[in-house]
This record gives C-alpha cells, sequence and structure tokens, in this order.
C-alpha cells in the first residue's frame, strides 16, 4: 500500500516538473516559429499556395519520420513534395547557425503539437543525432 502510494507521489511530481517545461520548450518553439518559419509558412501554418506548403494539419509531417523533418529544416529542403494533396517545388534554405539544438527541437514541438498536428514532442538530442546524418539526398 505504501508503495503504491509512493508510486502515486512521485508520478504526481513528475507530471508537475514536466508540464511547465514542456510548456517553457513549446514557447520558445514559438518564438522560433514566429521569428523565422512565419515568413514562409504564415502565423497560422497555412502557408501561401503552390509556392509555400502548409505546416498546419500536414499529411507530409504525419507520414514522415521525426529524423527526416529535423534534416530538413536544419540543412534545407527543395525538390517536388506533395503536401495535403498539392505539389510544390521551391526551395527552403537551410536554417541560420544561430538556431541550436534546442531551438530545432522546440520549434518542431511547437509545430508538431499544433496547427492540427499530433506528432510530439521532439528533443536536442534527437536533434544532434539526426543532424549526424547530414541533408537529406
Ligand atoms: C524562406 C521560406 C521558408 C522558411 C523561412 C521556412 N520554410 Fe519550410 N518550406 C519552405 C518550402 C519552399 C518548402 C517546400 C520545399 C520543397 O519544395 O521541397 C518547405 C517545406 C517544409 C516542410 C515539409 C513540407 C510540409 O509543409 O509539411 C516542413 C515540415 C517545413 N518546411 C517546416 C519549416 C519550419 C519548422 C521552419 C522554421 C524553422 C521553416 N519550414 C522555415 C519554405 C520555408
Amino acid at each position: 500500500m505504501k508503495r503504491i502510494a509512493l508510486a502515486i507521489v512521485v508520478g504526481v511530481l513528475s507530471i508537475a516538473v514536466a508540464a511547465p517545461a514542456f510548456a517553457q520548450d513549446v514557447k520558445n518553439g514559438k518564438k522560433v516559429y514566429e521569428e523565422y518559419c512565419k515568413t514562409c509558412h504564415q502565423a497560422n501554418g497555412q502557408g501561401m499556395p503552390k509556392i509555400y506548403p502548409p505546416v498546419a494539419k500536414s499529411d507530409y509531417i504525419k507520414s514522415q519520420s521525426v529524423e527526416i523533418l529535423i534534416r530538413e529544416v536544419v540543412f534545407g529542403k527543395s525538390g517536388k513534395v506533395k503536401v495535403n494533396g498539392q505539389e510544390y517545388n521551391g526551395v527552403m534554405a537551410p536554417l541560420p547557425s544561430k538556431y541550436k539544438d534546442k531551438d530545432v527541437a522546440d520549434v518542431l514541438t511547437y509545430v508538431f503539437t499544433n496547427f492540427g498536428n499530433s506528432k510530439g514532442k521532439v528533443t536536442p538530442q534527437q536533434v544532434a543525432a539526426a543532424k549526424k546524418k547530414g541533408k537529406v539526398k
């Protein structure tokens, strides 16, 4: 019985600690999005028809691996891509180097948990590991 009570206390405490940390990550991610990504993908994530694909409810985000998405955002992406039934053929430049692994993780966490997406949290460790694989060929 004591063990169960202890498990509950530890459980509640870790939620209490994790929730504000997550909120901070999302807040920093929103800042990066608004400072950088918004110019193209727009404040509501809808992009611009035929020029910038939407990140809102994106079936591309849904179907791609987190690792590929990290590498595309960090190293840039070009060539044909179909998002929500519409084809795009543009160029996303590499992310400016002032954005650190934590910023990349946070901006993707923000995008993945907002705009109707549900892909979950990205960690700086995932970003560091994905970056080792370089640009997506
Ligand atoms: C200068 C304009 C520009 C900026 C800034 C930009 N993107 Fe993109 N993004 C594009 C274009 C253009 C494509 C499509 C590239 C292609 O045709 O292959 C794209 C594709 C994507 C995709 C894959 C397709 C989709 O819509 O699901 C994601 C995800 C994405 N961008 C996220 C981001 C994030 C996050 C940021 C900010 C860190 C960002 N982009 C900044 C122009 C931009």
